[in-house]
């Protein structure tokens, strides 16, 4: 049986939904990996396994929607991936451009909120623009937010909300004795949002390669060989299957969180 996820503050982000069914995770995080081998086992150049990948992108909203998951956060593009071949990177903004495009009017229709996370100022001024307006026009859509992390980085990340308490007490709006985990959590990405629930990595690779690493402590990880553009349905189906077959325990004892010992010997573990 699936456990019930420890109440979040941020819960209160995500408006209550009838749908909302148990064992279906909240928040799902993917890192989409695989394309380039998709693309060289074709025998086909890596840019030919990123269009690929964009279509299974459309399957793994497809399958949200109908799932009733209320966000969804892809890894499109690492703060890594700057450094891949400049051919590569150039096709990989031809796509995001093209996408963005083609995409957001649809997801819009649909309900979806769309955001971006990471360094957008690297991208060039047309993509950060179409970024812009993608978020201006989903902004409150309430049914799925999707949130593309592009040219993002886990460590980027703390380092970035570490800045921004530094300069709140360097200002004197924030004493270092206030700096805890809800002060750090409330200026990384995604803040508002509930942690991820469950954490997808396609591509047959165990690693978590720099992505949510604040975001993801309690998160439940799953892996697939699957290469992301020929992900599925049904090889979603399964990652959510084992998700609700997961006890959740946040730290606590497996007795704590099935409600066999009294609340007054709940106490957490380190
Ligand atoms: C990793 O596969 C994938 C990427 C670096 C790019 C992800 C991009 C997409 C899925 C397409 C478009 C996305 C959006 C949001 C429109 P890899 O190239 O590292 O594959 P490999 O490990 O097989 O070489």
């Amino acid at each position: 049986m699936p456990s019930t996820p420890a109440p979040d503050a941020r819960d209160s982000a995500l408006p209550a939904r009838q749908e909302e069914a148990p064992g279906v995770p909240r928040h799902v995080a993917i890192i989409m990996d695989g394309n380039g081998r998709w693309a060289a086992r074709r025998r086909r150049p890596r840019a030919i396994g990123h269009r690929a990948g964009a279509r299974a992108v459309n399957v793994c909203i497809d399958f949200c929607l109908e799932q009733g998951v209320r966000a969804l956060t892809l890894f499109a593009f690492s703060s890594e991936n700057w450094g891949r071949p400049e051919e590569e990177v150039g096709a990989l903004m031809k796509l995001f451009l093209a996408a963005l495009d083609r995409e957001v009017e649809e997801l819009h229709r649909r309900g979806v909120e769309v955001r971006f996370i990471g360094d957008r100022t690297r991208f060039p001024a047309d993509i950060r623009a179409r970024m812009q307006a993608a978020e201006m026009l989903t902004r409150g859509n309430a049914r799925l937010t999707l949130a593309i992390a592009a040219s993002y980085g886990g460590r980027q990340d703390i380092a970035a909300a570490a800045r921004a308490l530094a300069e709140d007490v360097a200002a004197g709006r924030l004493r270092p004795e206030q700096i805890d985990e809800a002060a750090v959590g409330a200026r990384m990405a995604l803040a508002d949002l509930p942690p991820p629930d469950l954490f997808i990595r396609t591509g047959g690779d165990f690693r978590i390669s720099n992505f949510l690493l604040w975001q993801l402590a309690y998160t439940e990880l799953w892996f697939t060989e699957t290469l992301w553009p020929d992900l599925d349905a049904a090889t979603l189906h399964e990652a959510i299957r084992a998700f609700a077959g997961r006890e959740r325990r946040f730290g606590l004892t497996g007795e704590q969180v099935s409600g066999t010992v009294p609340p007054s010997q709940r106490s957490a573990t380190p």
